[in-house]
């Protein structure tokens, strides 16, 4: 027994090294923590279960047999954080360069199969040079039995992807199945394909960090939800994320206790709007002010600015919302504002987290680029995830609601359950300068003043739509109230909400506009 049980130490310990300490330093030398070290952060101390550790590849090509590591370049198990249950993988750098192998897609497939059956939530900590050369079609094939699983999984357990190195070909698209994408700004990117075949196909020169790094995908492409300073930070954001989220699709996401009153009222959200229509305000101040104090996690934070989403508390509870940021260009919905929003009123309501949205939209962005890139597809997206949502869904108009973004952002006749309005709301179907163009230009061009003329329709048109009551009077607002107000409705309302139950037609599933 005492031979059997140095073997087995003797294994344990070479699975515990990954590529050996020179692969180990060259990994620190670039800023990145071995993938145990990554774990050991993530979860609870001593909970980290591993499963898979003394696999090994039986690729003998390329002289693959004098480089066989136990684990193949993966760590994968179970552990718990902040006590909750999680599946966890680490791809390892330090070993063949994280390369996905047969092993590997085995490996990962097994804890997305138990993680699926146990209910619980999966988070994979990306570091890969992609398929394994080596391996041939193998590796190719390997992929799918991830991707097919991640789709499986969708809407199921939450999945939440790091990318903390490189995330190379095949391997892009596992992260991009999942809910949430974290990247490590400086050493995380992400590519379809590498600056060189670029150069050799488009003859453009590009560094890997221009091409797909952290800050690229989430302030340019849109791939990525969240830039982490460094690592440390990414598995932080990654427990901050988690604690908005339910570990899977049948239960509602974990409440805290209230630690803000719910009765709070903040007097500044009754100066918030300034008294000129043309001046901007911040949408994060007044979101700040209403949420229960600090519990903002921002989605998206770089990209498509003019729309803000994430994930917030209201007396404790887990909320997702939505709004307009009036300081990008005018809070219009263009068509990544659409996608950004579409995207997240999906992913609360897969999760069981209710909706709240603050309108401020002048409407969807006019101009000849965002039709001809498809601004109707786009925007539809917002239509059909809000009409789909069945989860409670409340709005707060706090100044424009113009047009089709009135219609589109959670209106009453989409399935809304409660709207309120500030009264400074604005609801008509176009501002008034376009309005007295389309209605009165010929009058106006009659007009011994047009000047005046043109004046006094504006003037005219604004008294009557340019206030929540109209809408008020005709059911389409619930409620209009003092801004100071919105906290303690909403939370009144969406203690109402919680037991909501709706029904839908059972069908395989709709088109989702693309
Ligand atoms: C096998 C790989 C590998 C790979 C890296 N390595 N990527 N081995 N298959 N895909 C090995 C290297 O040979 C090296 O081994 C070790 O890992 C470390 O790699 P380095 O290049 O020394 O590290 P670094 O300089 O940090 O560069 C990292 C890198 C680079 C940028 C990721 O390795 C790279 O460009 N790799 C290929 C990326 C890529 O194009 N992947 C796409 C594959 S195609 P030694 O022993 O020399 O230290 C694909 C399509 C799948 O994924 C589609 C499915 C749908």
């Amino acid at each position: 027994m005492n031979d059997q049980l140095a073997t087995l130490r003797a294994k344990r310990q070479q699975a515990l090294e990954g590529g050996g300490p020179s692969r180990v330093e060259a990994q620190h030398a670039k800023g990145k923590l071995t993938a145990r070290e990554r774990l050991s952060i993530l979860c609870d101390e001593a909970s980290f279960q591993e499963l898979g550790a003394l696999a090994t590849h039986h690729t003998t090509d390329f002289g693959m047999g004098e480089h066989r590591y136990p684990g193949d370049g993966i760590i994968t198990g179970f552990g718990k954080i902040q006590g909750r249950r999680v599946a966890v993988y680490a791809q390892d750098f330090t070993v063949l360069g994280g390369s996905f192998s047969e092993v590997q897609s085995n490996k990962i497939s097994r804890i997305q199969d138990l993680a699926i059956e146990a209910g619980i939530p999966l988070i994979g900590l990306n570091d890969s040079g992609g398929a394994r050369v080596q391996e041939g079609v193998r590796s190719l094939a390997a992929y799918g039995e991830v991707f097919v699983r991640n789709v499986k999984a969708s809407g199921v357990i939450p999945q939440i992807s790091l990318i903390m190195g490189p995330c190379a070909g095949g391997a892009v698209y596992s992260p991009a199945l999942t809910d949430v994408t974290i990247m490590v700004n400086g050493t995380a990117n992400m590519f379809l394909t590498g600056p060189e075949i670029i150069r050799t196909v488009t003859g453009e020169s590009v560094t890997v960090e221009e091409l797909g790094g952290a800050w690229v995908h989430n302030a340019t492409s849109g791939v990525a939800q969240v830039i982490a300073d460094d690592e440390q930070h990414a598995l932080s954001l990654t427990k901050s994320l988690l604690a908005y989220l339910p570990q899977n699709n049948t239960e509602d996401p974990p409440a805290l206790e209230p630690y803000d009153p719910p009765e709070r009222m903040d007097e500044a959200l009754n100066d918030i709007i300034p008294a000129d229509d043309h001046v901007p305000y911040d949408m994060r101040e007044l979101l700040g002010l209403v949420f229960d104090h600090d519990s903002i996690f921002e989605l998206h934070k770089e990209w498509a600015g003019n729309a803000l989403v994430g994930f917030a508390r209201l007396g404790g509870m887990s909320v997702g919302f939505i709004a307009n940021q009036p300081t990008v260009i005018s809070g219009c919905l263009d068509i990544n504002a659409s996608d950004k929003i579409a995207r997240h009123i999906t992913l609360c309501d897969q999760f069981n987290i209710p909706l709240i949205t603050f309108v401020d939209c002048p409407g969807y962005l006019p101009g000849v680029e965002q039709e001809y890139n498809g601004v109707i597809r786009h925007g539809a997206k917002i239509i059909y995830a809000y009409c789909q949502a069945t989860v409670p869904k409340i709005s707060v108009v706090t100044r424009k609601a113009m047009g089709g973004s009135y219609v589109a952002l959670s209106s009453k006749q989409m399935n809304n359950d409660v709207a309120f309005a500030w009264p400074s709301a604005q609801i008509a179907v176009m501002g008034a300068e376009g309005a007295a163009r389309l209605l009165n230009r010929r009058a106006i061009e009659a007009a011994k003043d047009p000047v005046a003329e043109e004046a006094r329709f504006v003037a005219e048109y604004k008294e009557m739509f340019y206030n929540p009551y109209q809408a008020a009077d005709v059911g389409q607002i619930d409620e209009v109230i003092e801004p100071r107000e919105t906290r303690p409705r909403l939370i009144r309302a969406l203690e109402v909400l919680r037991t909501k139950v709706t029904q839908t037609i059972a069908k395989k599933h709709g088109l989702f506009p693309v």
